[in-house]
């Protein structure tokens, strides 16, 4: 046996992380994470900012799928968890005072009258949670929800998600889940009409999809349809919850107070895995209000508890995003990079189309034909790197190995690449990036020609051997 120890690992280089991670997690992962040269060991984080091994300085456009709100390691984050060193991190069978704490504050910020919550450690956990109860609640079985949604990959929460390539290979999923397009209201009360639905779930704005904003007045409207239908209102703001978006919550500009809403990923401060779903006292009492019913639905690291560094880290991060004004960060910052992107659109064509709101931002490459990237590796693009094979990460390639920018396609878009910094993001980052996706832009033909060359140079060498 040969255990490594934690400062081994944190001493750890490059190549043997590389063969760790082939051996022991995903070969076919590292494989392209080391074609695309998009494989770093980052040391150091702080704010927007990562540092790696070889002390070289990036900035950080994933903010940890939208998690990271606060920025990497803030300092009262690192307080708070200092702070509860000596409490004990998990005991279930008591009342604890941070959960209970935690679920107070939620349901002082969340909208309408979201009163109930229920923690967990993922945003599929949350929608796991807020589907069951929404069956409990209803007795009815069946779910809506929209096409090229995002809700996780836990079996009902992939039931109720949009892509294909994600579903097939686990069917039969859920029965009972009936896809319609996003934005479109008819389609939803024609779902709605056979009040076979516990729930409709949706997303205020569509992240995973490629940043897709709905109709203004749908969600609104939405609400309505099912509320007049007996069928509940889930809304899914995992990524667009806690500022994201430049307000508090993706649903308040329209005023709606939905029956269940999901979070995590900020909620963690982008330090600790932590989830919750809120709703009501009405829907809450329905499914579990007695005794009996109080512990159908509940986990060794979640229910009525948390682990006491989730609820730490999620009281500070709820304080420190009120408190820094990060919605309204957000809503200028992510104004006026957002201003900055539709130049940008305008003036290089490669640059399809520039979406969303706050900092919850997609931009979207023009397709060059079916396989540019594909003729250039003599097809082995589309079988080796799948996704990655798009002109979205060619620019994802450019921002990170020339101008240290780190930037990721969107799961259920591939085309799209998303950017969303930490909302503590300063204007002279927001320039910089918007420079560097300039210099991309501005030389499209040379550099799609090297960075196809490139890939498909590497991707031919390994084919050969
Ligand atoms: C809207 C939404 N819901 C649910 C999830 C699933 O969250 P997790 O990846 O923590 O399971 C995600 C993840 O991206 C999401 O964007």
């Amino acid at each position: 046996m040969n255990l490594i120890s934690l400062e081994e690992a944190l001493q750890s280089r490059t190549r043997e992380v590389r063969e760790k991670f082939k051996t022991h997690l995903s070969a076919s992962f590292a494989n392209i994470q080391i074609l695309l040269n998009f494989d770093r060991q980052f040391i150091r984080g702080e704010g927007t900012k990562l540092w790696d091994l070889d002390g070289n300085e990036y900035l950080d456009f994933v903010g940890g799928y939208g998690s990271v709100n606060l920025g990497h390691n803030h300092p009262r984050l690192l307080e708070a968890l200092r702070r509860v060193e000596q409490v004990p991190k998990i005991v279930q069978v008591s009342l604890q005072q941070l959960p209970a704490a935690l679920a107070h504050n939620l349901a002082q910020v969340a909208p309408g009258q979201l009163t109930r919550c229920f923690f967990c450690n993922s945003g599929a956990e949350a929608v796991e949670g807020a589907l069951k109860i929404a069956r409990a609640a209803t007795g009815r079985p069946g779910f809506i929800s929209c096409e090229r949604g995002f809700h996780g990959k836990t079996f009902g929460a992939l039931s109720v998600s949009g892509r294909a390539k994600y579903k097939t290979p686990y069917e039969p999923l859920l029965p009972g889940c009936t896809l319609i397009p996003f934005g479109d209201l008819e389609a939803l009360e024609n779902a709605l009409k056979t009040r076979d639905a516990a729930a409709f779930i949706v997303e205020p704005i569509q992240g995973e999809g490629g940043v897709i904003l709905p109709p203004p007045g749908y969600l609104r409207a939405a609400r309505e349809l099912c509320a007049r239908y007996g069928t509940l209102f889930i809304a899914d703001e995992v990524q667009t919850g806690l500022g994201r978006t430049g307000a508090l919550f993706g649903c308040e500009p329209e005023g709606v107070e939905p029956d269940i809403l999901c979070l995590s990923k900020a909620l963690g401060g982008g330090m600790v895995p932590v989830g919750a779903y809120l709703t009501t006292e009405e829907i809450w009492k329905k499914a579990y209000g007695s005794f009996d019913t109080s512990l159908l639905h509940t986990s060794t690291f979640g229910g009525y508890w948390s682990n006491t560094l989730a609820c730490a880290a999620a009281l500070t991060a709820l304080q420190v995003t009120l408190e820094e004004n990060l919605p309204a960060r957000a809503r200028e910052n992510g104004a006026y990079f957002l201003e900055g992107l539709n130049r940008l659109k305008g003036a290089y064509p490669l640059l399809k189309d520039v979406r969303g709101r706050g900092l919850m931002i997609g931009i979207e490459l023009a397709d060059q034909g079916k396989g540019l990237l594909s003729k250039l590796s003599t097809g082995i693009s589309e079988r080796v790197a799948g996704d990655f094979g798009q002109v979205s990460s060619l620019v994802a390639v450019e921002l990170l190995n020339n101008y240290r920018v780190l930037t990721v396609y969107t799961l259920n878009n591939p085309a799209v690449i998303r950017l969303q910094p930490p909302l503590t993001v300063t204007r002279e980052e927001l320039d910089y990036v918007l420079e560097s996706l300039e210099q991309i832009l501005s030389r499209r033909k040379s550099f799609l020609g090297t960075a196809t060359a490139g890939v498909g140079g590497i991707l031919r060498t390994r084919k050969r051997s």
